[in-house]
């Protein structure tokens, strides 16, 4: 491996939400305890460096020492273009891209475009918790498809709800999350193919959060809905490089909206946008010269998975996990303790002093469950999964 995933390089002084957020951490009421021993692995982005073509494309920008407005330079859209052609066989049309200064601001211009307050929006919980408060924050109103976990813990669409709930007057979107976030649910094309269906034959507009669809394992594909569905004039699709090459900070999202009509008006809504020249030059270097870096941090993220299921299955038997099909966040179950939640809280947050969160934040029905997002050093990892292990000694 030419990347050395294992160094640990400290954050700290950085302004890095995770390592030096505390005062904010405890306000969002995740945790109580915050100090420097605390291991952070509760947002998702990652510990690791981005590939060096990225650092590279960001020192040309820093050099020209001169930082105005920009336009997008037609090598944006083609490094866009080529990507999705090569990696999901997805032909996307340089006029169908619209720049968003990020995914939830992206999905809040979506709801308040395409819907009317009082409106009813399809989220399928437990999920990531932006969903909800695009949709309440806006005055609409949440139609919950919660997903079904089987005995294995692996995520199942009840379509009979998905269909009543589309079949409802009010309902007017419905918001994808693929792959899904906290579960790791890759949807099939078989499923992309009867959600929109089932959507177009109920006028009930399809966003689609992709931007975890180049994080999947090495043995799974990942296929976009516009794809999967033939038809994508009433689909949204958002895709980033933020979670993909660890950018977020470069806020830096790309709606794709093959209908002219959906396009203008969330154009409008979006407004104009002045992109900075640091997002511009990191997307093309990461579209362009970052597969070879992605590919690896894939194989080590799987490495770190196979080392997560090893362990609890060795060390915490109780807790119930499974590998997700994407995303690198694990979404763990608790409920084998017999534990409250907050029992479960107080031993992992304040005793172990690991920062996850808690998965009543993704829904009632993560109520015993825990999300961690893995794609941080391994020897972090190790020692953040030792210590919370310690903790449930006394009830293994
Ligand atoms: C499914 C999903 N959508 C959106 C976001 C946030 O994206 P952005 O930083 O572009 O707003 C996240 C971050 O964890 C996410 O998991």
């Amino acid at each position: 491996m030419k990347y050395n995933f294992d160094e640990i390089i400290n954050r700290r002084g950085t302004y890095s939400v995770k390592w030096d957020g505390g005062d904010f951490i405890k306000k969002a009421g995740l945790t109580s305890r915050y100090d420097d021993e605390t291991i952070p692995l509760f947002t998702a982005d990652m510990d690791l460096p981005v590939p060096q073509p990225l650092i590279d494309a960001l020192h040309k920008t820093v050099n020209h020492r001169i930082f105005g407005y920009t336009v997008f330079p037609p090598e944006y859209f083609e490094a866009i273009q080529h990507w999705f052609k090569k990696r999901h066989d997805w032909e996307i049309k340089k006029e169908e891209i619209v720049y968003s200064p990020g995914t939830v601001h992206a999905l809040n211009v979506a709801v308040r475009a395409f819907t009317e307050p009082g409106d009813g929006v399809i989220i399928q919980r437990p999920v990531y918790p932006p969903f909800t408060s695009s949709i309440e924050s806006n005055g609409r109103v949440v139609r919950n498809n919660a997903l079904k976990p089987d005995e294995e813990g692996y995520y199942h669409i009840d379509f009979e709800d998905f269909e009543a709930k589309a079949k409802e007057e009010s309902t007017k979107m419905f918001i994808l999350c693929n792959p899904h976030n906290p579960t790791g649910r890759i949807f099939t094309v078989e499923e992309l193919k009867r959600l929109s269906e089932i959507c177009a034959a109920n006028n009930v507009l399809i966003v689609a959060d992709e931007i975890h669809g180049d994080l999947v394992r090495r043995s799974q594909t990942f296929v976009p809905i516009a794809k999967a569905a033939g038809d994508a004039d009433q689909i949204i699709t958002f895709t980033a490089i933020n979670k993909t090459f660890n950018v977020a900070g470069l806020h830096c999202t790309n709606a794709v909206i093959s209908n002219p009509q959906l396009r203008g008006k969330f154009s409008k809504a979006m407004g104009h946008q002045s992109p900075n020249p640091f997002m511009i030059s990191v997307l093309i270097a990461a579209y362009t010269e970052g597969e070879d870096w992605l590919e690896q941090l894939k194989e080590y993220i799987d490495g770190t998975m196979d080392w997560v299921v090893n362990f609890l299955a060795d060390q915490m038997p109780k807790v119930k996990v499974r590998i997700p099909e994407g995303t690198y966040i694990m979404w763990m179950d608790f409920s084998g303790y017999g534990l409250t939640p907050d029992d479960v809280h107080d031993r992992i947050y304040h005793k172990a002093n690991v920062l996850l969160e808690d998965g009543k934040m993704f829904g009632e029905e993560g109520l015993s469950f825990q999300r961690i997002c893995i794609p941080s050093p391994r020897p972090m990892i190790k020692e953040a999964f030792e210590r919370i292990a310690r903790e449930f000694e006394d009830v293994k």
